[in-house]
């Protein structure tokens, strides 16, 4: 019971709740599409780059080739971990989750900007840029020190996703592995008012400095309804093993009431359009890398998955082929979902700017339902039960 008159609404979910008007990204979830600032998600993966992308989302449109020098060299410029960052992730027990590094990590370069916080927006930007340039890094550091290797340093004049991969093996990337790590970053860079990026903006509206936003952001993307699903996905293919055990699979899975990872989606009532476009990529990567048995034990999965779920409105997502094309390209199951924090940063600071543009603190309500007026008693006169503060 509430002691609250007037007439309610919870929104649980805060399921088609609008916090903003935007101009960063439109889907529609009923049509399969998905527009950053205006362009299509097709268009984008088909011609764009990862750090033309970026620019597009955090500065509102695509750069002149000029621009776009200027924003690439910035990001070279930054890429280097300072070596007391280093130092800190070497530190890391070797069994640390990723996730949970990159999130200190991100935390630490604020202790070593000398002024973290800054009302000017450019500055802010700057610093989101910075932040976006050190991340690869910080993942490909943290994957070579579990592994009792030390840190390739950034190569230079390589592409966000190329250089990436440099880093992990200290090998020159293949161009087509560097294309499909790119065309993942673009699908991954922005999705609207997302768990990740609703943490993002409610940590900016306080007018905390850069690291603390991204941090919300790393520490909201990291659990497996969200950014985690991609890895969930994948263990699901790799225990499936085989297409002739998918059917059987989603059978008991359903029947369990377990949910099919990289199925489903609040927004999308169909395909997602991002699914479609990595789909293909995956099959392509599969023939080109001999794994055409995980890629067709996913299909089957999906097949199965779709199958059983007809009449329903659960469609497969980006996340039902994302884990098993970083998979094909020799990428650790656990850093999928940093890599998807690292293009995710994109989109996380484009709203956190939008929003500081205009900002109002975010601060919803909760509806109380407890007890009032209970009198204080003794330790020594306690239950220890809930019961006592209950409504009467
Ligand atoms: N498999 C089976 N049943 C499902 C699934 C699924 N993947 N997703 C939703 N359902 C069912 C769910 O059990 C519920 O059934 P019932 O009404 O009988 O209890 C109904 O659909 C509605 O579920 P919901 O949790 O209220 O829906 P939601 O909009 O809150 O959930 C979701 C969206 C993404 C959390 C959910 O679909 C899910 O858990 N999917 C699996 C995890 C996943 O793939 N996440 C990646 C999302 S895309 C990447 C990203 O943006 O982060």
């Amino acid at each position: 019971m509430s002691l609250i008159k007037e007439p309610v609404v919870i929104h649980k979910g805060l399921d088609n709740v609008y916090v903003k008007e935007s101009t960063i990204c439109f889907i529609d979830g009923e049509a399969s599409k998905l527009f950053y600032r205006g362009y299509s998600i097709e268009e984008l993966a088909d011609h764009s780059t990862y750090e033309e992308t970026a620019f597009l989302l955090i500065y509102g449109w695509l750069p002149t080739a000029s621009q776009l020098r200027e924003f690439t060299g910035n990001l070279e410029s930054h890429r280097s971990l300072e070596p007391e960052i280093l130092q800190l992730i070497k530190e890391f027990p070797a069994h640390s989750d990723p996730m949970d590094v990159l999130r200190t990590a991100v935390s630490a370069l604020g202790l070593f900007d000398p002024q973290p916080m800054s009302d000017d927006i450019s500055v802010r930007v700057a610093k989101a840029v910075l932040i976006l340039a050190k991340v690869p890094t910080i993942i490909a550091a943290f994957e070579r020190y579990r592994n009792h290797k030390d840190p390739v340093p950034p190569k230079g004049h390589l592409s966000q996703a190329a250089e990436f991969l440099y880093m992990l093996t200290g090998n020159d990337p293949d161009p087509y592995d560097a294309h499909v790590m790119d065309v993942a970053l673009i699908l991954h860079a922005e999705h609207e008012m997302n768990a990740s990026t609703f943490a993002c903006t409610v940590t900016a509206s306080t007018l905390a400095d850069m690291y603390s936003i991204i941090t919300s952001g790393i520490g909201t993307l990291r659990g497996p309804l969200h950014g985690g699903a991609n890895e969930a996905a994948l263990r699901t293919v790799l225990e499936v093993g085989d297409s002739s055990k998918a059917e059987s699979y989603v059978v008991d899975a359903l029947a369990q009431k377990k949910r099919i990872m990289g199925f489903g989606h609040r927004v999308y009532k169909t395909w997602d359009p991002r699914y479609l476009i990595l789909k293909k990529v995956a099959g392509e990567l599969a023939v080109r890398k001999g794994q055409t048995q995980l890629f067709d034990t996913a299909l089957a999965i999906e097949m199965s998955a779709r199958k059983h779920l007809e009449g329903t409105p659960i469609f497969p997502n980006v996340d039902s082929y994302s884990g098993i094309v970083f998979h094909m390209l020799g990428i650790q199951t656990d850093l999928f979902t940093p890599i998807f924090a690292m293009s995710r940063i994109a989109g996380w600071t484009a709203h956190a700017i939008e929003y500081l543009q205009a900002n109002r603190l975010i601060r919803p309500k909760a509806l109380y339902v407890g007890a009032t007026g209970l009198p204080y008693t003794q330790i020594e006169l306690r239950t220890g039960k809930l019961e006592e503060h209950r409504m009467p």
